[in-house]
């Protein structure tokens, strides 16, 4: 397999993502660039699985930067709505189609979901990401991290991004969103499982490529 060195364009717009994406590359020495930064377009996600929609934002940016590129595509999944909002969780947060995202309002459009439905506590969930690795020849290899939990309403925290504040780790007593982003993508020294769904997805990737 072809080890990464060099330039690696990380395709994601999503500052949450690009923050914890830099990260968790920067103990390997890579020149790690945004697609932000070199003005690529956000391709449109018309996939309708995390896979097809990681593969086609990373081939997007591989292709028009001529570099190999990293992409997530990730969501919350919540069991008692048969996995919504899923592939759809950026969008579900979207005040009109394609517009600014208001993510105190989508984890109340949950709650209300749940409600609506009489599920009560606990409201299991998950949250799931999928890394996709891009070569600009159109080569591209995917891996998988998931992270199982509960939902906690009102939320709680104020740190990270998205749902993590509604998002209770299996085990933990604190929200996503209560804490800092070196424990929630914490690479554990002795190869151990990560915490988070993202950091579970870069161990697969990185075990293959850095
Ligand atoms: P997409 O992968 O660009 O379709 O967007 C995924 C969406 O899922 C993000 O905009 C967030 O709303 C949500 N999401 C994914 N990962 C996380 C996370 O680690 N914390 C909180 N929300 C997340």
């Amino acid at each position: 397999m072809r080890k990464l060195e060099g330039r690696l364009v990380i395709a994601t717009h999503n500052a949450g993502k690009l923050w914890e994406m830099r990260d968790l590359l920067a103990p390997h020495g890579l020149d790690a660039v945004s697609a932000g930064d070199l003005g690529l377009a956000e391709p449109e996600e018309t996939g309708e699985t995390f896979h097809a929609n990681a593969e086609l934002k990373a081939l997007a940016a591989a292709q028009a930067a001529g570099l190999p590129a990293l992409a997530d595509d990730s969501g919350l999944c919540v069991e008692g709505l048969g996995g919504a909002p899923g592939i759809y969780s950026a969008r579900w947060a979207e005040v009109a189609p394609g517009g600014p995202r208001d993510f105190a309002a989508a984890m109340e459009k949950l709650e209300t979901a749940l409600t609506e439905i009489g599920a009560t506590p606990p409201f299991a969930a998950h949250f799931v990401s999928v890394m996709t690795l891009a070569w600009p020849d159109g080569t591209v290899e995917s891996f998988e991290g998931k992270v199982f939990g509960t939902l906690v309403f009102p939320p709680r925290g104020m740190l990270g991004f998205g749902y993590d504040p509604i998002f209770l780790p299996e085990g933990l007593t604190r929200t996503f969103g209560e804490m800092m982003a070196a424990e929630k993508q914490a690479i554990p020294a002795d190869g151990s499982p990560a915490l988070s769904h993202r950091a579970r997805a870069f161990q697969a990737f990185a075990r293959a490529y850095l």
